[in-house]
């Protein structure tokens, strides 16, 4: 067990974590989730992935088995219906689960992080009552629309509107590199309002029902990796929502956006350990398989550099993860920290998915292995929830004292839940 009381050293500019302790130790129960995230992963989604990632072929069949796990209310309080486990467990989960495909940790990611985790930092008792219990069950699932054509890294230059008319506001527009677009029952969707100064625009958030009239989906075909994953676009046709299906108030959406990534940059940077976790599960079977002179591939010094090298890539990947969950239980502002493992650890998993090929050499070149699934799974993750340039760019000014996390007046519930 390691107690690390950084109260003892000196402050650094813009930190949080000045005079609090720091807890690395997993807890009995993260340990039991880890097990129980690991056996899902492998007898649940393993089985027959090859040919679902070929195919590109998914459905809510795995959804549905998440939520009978009770991987969809993780980090949600029993008062709705959830596990009740801390934020930490979140990460383990989302670790375990892309160990065995990103395609799992993704759904998670959508539906944990970016939907239900900004319901309960930003939702009414009425909101977070109406829809968590759902949502932590897997009765519903969740997604989020922020990106569109042609607004990616640049949030707020977003096009989709919504006009208020009498009690509910009128939503126009088009979302696009939507997760789960085809399956989800709810969006968490950011709109320009179209009242105002256009110079100065002011955003809004709602949860919209796909059954709504007016909306409509179309999955995205072709991608380089979470082939096994539903990705789309969704519109919006002069669809009707209930002013009640507001978070937060008018002008509260870029924010409520911007904390939606703070839980979904948690979940990707998590998972992103899991895969590297992945690739040393495969390379050190294949190393010690394979044989060159005489000997296993594993006994050579340059094998064994990049065996180590994705073994450093876990280690400090997970410590990143784990203070981020940390700094959730304790209610902490986490956006920069949250920022920093999203952009080493999702870097660090494409160079571990990349030296995973060469292991393998030919092989590592087919789908026979599952490392060549695990380099384009990767690629998409230095891209997702910020970009690998958005992250850099975000840490400098942090450091330059360009950027700074002041307290939020909404704030996700610290754990232990219900206390
Ligand atoms: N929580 C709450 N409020 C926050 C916040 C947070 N984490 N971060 C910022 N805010 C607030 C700020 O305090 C500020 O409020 P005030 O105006 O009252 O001061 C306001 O929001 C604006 O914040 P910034 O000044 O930081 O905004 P910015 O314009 O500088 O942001 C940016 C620039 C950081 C690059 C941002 O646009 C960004 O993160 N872009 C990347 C977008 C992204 O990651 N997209 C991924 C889409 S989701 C996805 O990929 C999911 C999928 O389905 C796969």
């Amino acid at each position: 067990m390691t107690f690390l009381t950084v109260g003892l050293l000196p402050p650094e500019r813009g930190r949080v974590t000045y005079g609090t302790r720091m807890d690395f130790a997993p807890t009995p129960e993260n340990e039991q989730i880890r097990e129980a995230a690991y056996k899902f992963g492998q007898n649940e989604i393993v089985p027959g992935l090859r040919d679902r990632d070929r195919e590109a072929k998914s459905d809510r069949t795995m959804l549905e088995q998440m939520g009978a796990a009770g991987f969809l209310g993780v980090s949600v309080p029993e008062s709705y219906s959830g596990l009740g486990a801390d934020y930490v467990s979140l990460g383990i989960v989302c670790e375990e689960l892309e160990r065995a495909d990103t395609s799992a940790r993704v759904a998670l990611s959508v539906h944990n992080g970016l939907h239900s985790m900004t319901l309960m930092q930003w939702g009414t008792e009425e909101q977070k009552g109406r829809w968590l219990p759902d949502l932590a069950t897997g009765k519903r699932i969740g997604a989020f629309g922020l990106t569109e054509p042609n607004a990616g890294s640049d949030a707020a230059n977003l096009k989709t509107t919504a006009k208020k008319d009498g009690d509910s506001y009128v939503l126009n527009g088009q979302k696009a590199w939507i997760s789960l677009s085809d399956y989800a029952d709810q969006f968490l969707v950011i709109t320009k309002l179209a009242e105002g100064d256009p110079a100065k625009p002011r955003f809004a958030a709602f949860i919209v029902d796909r059954t709504t009239p007016g909306f409509s989906s179309r999955p995205i075909h072709g991608k380089l990796g979470v082939r096994a994953g539903n990705t789309g676009e969704i519109f919006f046709d002069n669809m009707r929502v209930e002013a009640d299906r507001m978070l937060g108030g008018e002008g509260d959406g870029f924010k409520v956006a911007m904390s939606a990534l703070d839980h979904g940059r948690y979940t990707v940077a998590a998972g992103a350990v899991g895969i590297i976790t992945a690739c040393l599960d495969a390379c050190t079977k294949y190393a010690n398989e394979r044989t060159v002179g005489g000997e296993p591939i594993g006994r050579k010094q340059l094998v064994q550099q990049m065996i180590a090298s994705m073994v450093q890539g876990r280690e400090i990947g997970r410590l990143l993860y784990y203070k981020v969950g940390w700094m959730k239980n304790t209610g902490q502002r986490h956006t920069r920290e949250c920022s920093m493992a999203k952009w080493v650890n999702c870097a660090a998993a494409f160079d571990a998915a990349n030296k995973a090929v060469e292991v393998h050499g030919a092989y590592g070149f087919c789908d026979e292995f599952p490392v060549e699934r695990y380099f384009r799974n990767s690629r998409g993750a230095i891209i997702y929830e910020g970009t690998h340039e958005i992250h850099t760019v975000m840490q400098a000014e942090y450091e330059m004292g360009y950027r700074s996390d002041k307290p939020l007046k909404h704030t996700l519930p610290t754990w232990p839940f219900d206390a």
